[in-house]
């Protein structure tokens, strides 16, 4: 097999999952995808942090651009919007394909780190940027991109969803629930991305683009979070015959003068009947409409280290085929542009 450099920024919980599994399962990769994955190097702010894996210090580095350059697939784990968006367009520049599971930047510059994948005729490949493991990216861009997409819908955020599944189900306190979440690394480093529904938001940004074909960001989307839902909200809803869910919704609407998108993020009343109202825990679930293809359910983890690693991997050996194939960009950057319409809940 020949032999491909694959460079780790990030040792977190998903990064440092990532190179276990790399070094784990190295013959597998290889098998299925043609080339021998090595593990090149992992970029990390500090050597001595405590992680939940234990990596071999010789792998360690804070070096990032001798580690970037030369590598063939870079794995970008680090979050937030720099360096790593920096750290990508070198990767992109230096020929390097580049998966990653950043949603905040993906949903503030996916334009820009698109374009620039295609002007190289690199790819940009992020499953593990919008629910866990589930596979949902791949699905929209390949699987269905003959039908068109009416709506998607779902709960995209799995920190959220444990603590409103804790409150619901154990009459949790939100302090206590939230406290759980963090135990189990479900929460973004800053909690409030996923308490006042930026990370739903950037979720629903990156799907509501790529299934419409078109640019939705960040600042587009409506967006409300959990922080005020109290225990008493969630045992009045209960009463009631509802539960209470963080609902991303992401809809073409037609009028009279033409189309528009609206996508919006609040915690919403769903009746216990239906399937949303099942999802417990830390999973997520997705609706997808096609016009064709009538609903589709995508459900699973949606959170955690080792579930998110899954989703990274399958897109590194895919990145890894397309790199011995001598493959071209996948032309993400060639969208149509349709307004976001102002609706908040409806
Ligand atoms: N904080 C995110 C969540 C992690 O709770 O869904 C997965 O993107």
């Amino acid at each position: 097999h020949r032999t491909l450099r694959v460079a780790l920024l990030g040792a977190g919980s998903v990064g440092s999952q990532v190179a276990r599994l790399l070094r784990e399962h190295g013959d597998d990769f290889a098998e299925r995808s043609g080339a021998r994955l090595e593990l090149a190097g992992i970029l990390v702010r500090d050597l001595d942090a405590p992680r939940d894996v234990d990596l071999p210090r010789e792998l360690l580095t804070t070096d990032a651009e001798s580690l970037i350059v030369g590598a063939d697939i870079v794995i970008e784990l680090m979050g937030g919007i720099e360096p790593a968006r920096t750290h990508i367009l070198t990767a992109l520049n230096s020929g390097a394909d580049v998966v990653t599971g950043n949603k905040a930047l993906l949903a503030q510059h996916g334009p820009e780190i698109f374009d620039a994948a295609d002007q190289v005729g690199a790819s940009v490949s992020y499953e593990a940027a919008v629910a866990g493991a589930i596979p949902i990216i791949r699905p929209l861009k390949d699987s269905l991109a003959g039908d068109r997409i009416v709506r998607i819908f779902g709960i995209v955020n799995g920190s959220t969803n444990f603590i409103l599944d804790k409150m619901d189900r154990e009459g949790l306190s939100a302090e206590d629930a939230q406290r759980l979440a963090t135990d189990l690394g479900y929460l973004e480093a800053d909690p409030t991305l996923d308490l006042e529904g930026y990370d739903a938001a950037q979720k629903a940004a990156i799907l509501a683009s790529l299934a419409f074909h078109t640019e939705v960001s960040m600042d587009d989307v409506h967006r409300e979070g959990i922080e005020s839902i109290t225990a008493d909200m969630i045992e009045g809803a209960r009463r009631a015959g509802f539960v209470i869910k963080l609902l991303a919704i992401c809809e073409r609407l037609a009028d009279a003068d033409g189309e528009a998108i609206s996508v919006r993020v609040y915690p919403a009343l769903i009746s216990r009947e239906h399937p949303l109202a099942t999802v417990h825990g830390g999973n997520n679930a997705v609706f997808v409409e096609g016009e064709a293809a009538g609903p589709l359910m995508f459900y699973g983890a949606g959170a955690g280290g080792v579930q998110t690693a899954s989703a990274v991997l399958g897109d590194v050996v895919s990145a890894a085929r397309r790199h011995i194939a001598g493959g071209v960009g996948v032309g993400e950057s060639a969208r149509q542009s349709l307004p976001t319409a102002e609706i908040g809940r409806i």
